[in-house]
């Protein structure tokens, strides 16, 4: 249930001060995923809205992968990484962002999916929106029709969601 996935965010949430660097307020969720019934709760709820309308799930590097590999598995479906710069081995495509707390640069491989396969791409958390504007171009570059963004936390002051304006994106949980 939606509910006790909110319920176990609120609980378990780490918040950090000064991390990555002074005056960011970070929203460390491995507590969440570490916690056996809130992982399930978690993967359960943040698939829930896409349920039959996708064919994929793309994980974002690092706690992306976590979610995408769990929600993959329960719905029968396969999952692609969306990799930080220099970790792919084949042919990829790159796209660079903006962070809260700097610039990074994702990459997938070209011919991780069958052209038209629908996507739903996760993370953790959706703060800026960098990443994953950066992870629904470089999937629609290869082909792929995304079919919404799922993350467990939304960042609300941080515009996010107007960057992702016209696309599907369900949080869990906004602060
Ligand atoms: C965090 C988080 C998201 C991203 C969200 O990852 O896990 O992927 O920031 O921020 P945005 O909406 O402003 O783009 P981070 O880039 O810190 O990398 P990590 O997963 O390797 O820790
Ligand atoms: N990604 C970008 N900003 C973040 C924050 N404040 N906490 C956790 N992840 C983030």
């Amino acid at each position: 249930l939606a509910a006790d996935a909110t319920d176990a965010i609120d609980r378990l949430c780490a918040v950090v001060p000064d991390f990555p660097s002074p005056g960011i307020v970070f929203r460390d969720l491995t507590p969440v995923f570490s916690d056996a019934r809130a992982f399930r709760a978690v993967v359960d709820a943040v698939a829930e809205p896409f349920a039959g309308s996708f064919d994929a799930v793309a994980g974002v590097e690092a706690r992306g992968f976590l979610l995408a590999a769990a929600v993959a598995y329960a719905t029968g479906t396969g999952v692609v990484t969306v990799r930080k710069a220099g970790k792919l081995p084949r042919a990829v495509y790159s796209a660079s962002y903006d962070l809260e707390y700097g610039q990074a640069t994702l990459e997938l491989h070209q011919s991780d999916l069958p052209a038209g396969a629908r996507v739903l791409v996760l993370d953790d958390v959706l703060a800026t929106g960098g990443t994953l504007v950066a992870a629904c171009a470089l999937l629609e570059q290869a082909g792929a029709v995304v079919a919404g963004c799922g993350v467990v936390l939304e960042l609300g002051d941080l515009g996010g969601r107007a960057s992702l304006a016209g696309r599907n994106v369900h949080a869990l949980r906004t602060v």
